[in-house]
């Protein structure tokens, strides 16, 4: 049987929401051997002011990293909490928020783009306002949903263009070209078009891929209407697929890595439409073995397990500053079951493959 082990690895990006629940989600990645997380800012009400305590319009990074700590996660060796970018955010905010420490990274949102993004702002508002400048000098990441707001329904997803496409073709360049020592990840990338935007880039440039862009396309999302693979960036074609195959599993693969994106809804389709987001809590490194393997990569060979190990454990963290810990997990080529969560309020959250109606993995995590 193939077995291997790596060392915990860290989540760079994953919800964590609010209340009770953040229990279920925190332990949901404690079960997945991670180190740490990059926990979004998009909580009831957002993550928008660094120090302090909370309020009723905001959270601040200083009261969420305690709240996260509180529900489990003083497990972690590092919590990373980004700002979520709003009207109301200053160059110095982002100042003062370096130097109290809790300042690491800020979210940009598409305004209205995608689940709890009414806070954001457009993109030119901060290159324009002195907050990127502020952010450039002071070393604070950026972590981009790039998704264009606002386009009608034909352009937003079409055979030629789509919502990711039109943002890293329009803004992306003049965002580096104006900012060229601005350090940003490119969030749940799902495009050829982002791949190779990002793979021309600077060691300052990298990006988080999720295993549901590895694994599947709009077609696995259509056949049947799938709503459990309803997340946004939508999932795309097999061309951007590829794409994002190959910029995973490259051997010289320095700048792409493991973000879930993971995303947990009660409720995911509703009268009206469909909550964006899959829940990957638990399983993860399963599904990104399954993807790697999918993409031909033989895990079974010291060289198919480092690739995956550099993408899973050792890129992100190096680009965070954040420590690649002692502690190992293993991997086992055997089948395991995949579970519903149940919250201690008594919601179903889904995880993606049972969703789609795979109720076994191919691997087993043992730690
Ligand atoms: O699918 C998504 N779900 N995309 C996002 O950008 C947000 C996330 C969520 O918070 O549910
Ligand atoms: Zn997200």
């Amino acid at each position: 049987m193939i077995s291997f082990s790596l060392p915990y690895w860290y989540d760079l990006h994953a919800h964590f929401r609010q209340g009770t629940v953040m229990a279920d989600y925190i332990q949901a990645h404690i079960n997945m051997a991670c180190a740490g997380i990059l926990a979004m800012p998009n909580t009831k009400p957002p993550v928008s002011r660094v120090t302090g305590s909370a309020a009723d319009e905001y959270w601040t990074i200083e009261s969420y990293l305690k709240d996260l700590r509180a529900s489990g996660g003083h497990v972690f060796s590092d919590i990373i909490v980004p700002l979520y970018l709003t009207q109301d955010t200053t160059p110095d905010m982002i100042r003062a928020g370096t130097q109290s420490g809790y300042l690491r990274a800020a979210k940009y949102y598409p305004p209205h783009g995608t689940t709890n993004s009414d806070h954001g702002f457009p993109l030119r508002h901060f290159m324009e306002n002195g907050v990127f400048s502020a952010m450039e000098e002071t070393g604070v990441v950026l972590c981009l949903h790039g998704e264009e707001h606002g386009l009608t329904g034909s352009d937003y997803f079409d055979q030629d263009t789509n919502a990711e496409d039109v943002f890293y073709t329009r803004h992306m360049p003049v965002l580096v070209q104006k900012f060229p020592k601005l350090k940003i990840v490119c969030e749940h990338i799902t495009t050829r078009t982002a791949v190779d935007f990002v793979s021309a880039q600077g060691d300052n440039v990298c990006a988080t891929v999720t295993p549901q862009h590895l694994l599947y396309t709009a077609g696995h999302l259509l056949q049947g209407f799938k709503y459990h693979l309803y997340c946004l960036p939508l999932v795309k074609f097999n061309a951007d697929r590829a794409a994002l195959r190959d910029a995973v599993t490259s051997p010289t693969n320095t700048r792409f890595f493991a973000g879930t994106d993971s995303a947990p809804h009660a409720v995911k389709a509703t009268a009206c439409g469909c909550a964006a987001g899959c829940f990957t809590g638990n399983i993860a490194p399963q599904l990104y073995a399954q993807a790697f393997e999918d993409s031909g990569v033989d895990l079974a060979t010291k060289n198919g397990q480092t690739l995956f190990q550099r993408f899973l454990c050792d890129n992100g963290p190096r680009f965070y500053g954040l420590k690649v810990p002692d502690k190992r997990f293993t991997l086992k080529k055997t089948p395991s079951p995949v579970h519903i969560l149940t919250t201690r309020e008594g919601t179903d959250i889904t995880p993606l493959p049972l969703g789609m109606g795979q109720d076994t993995l191919p691997w087993t995590l043992e730690r």
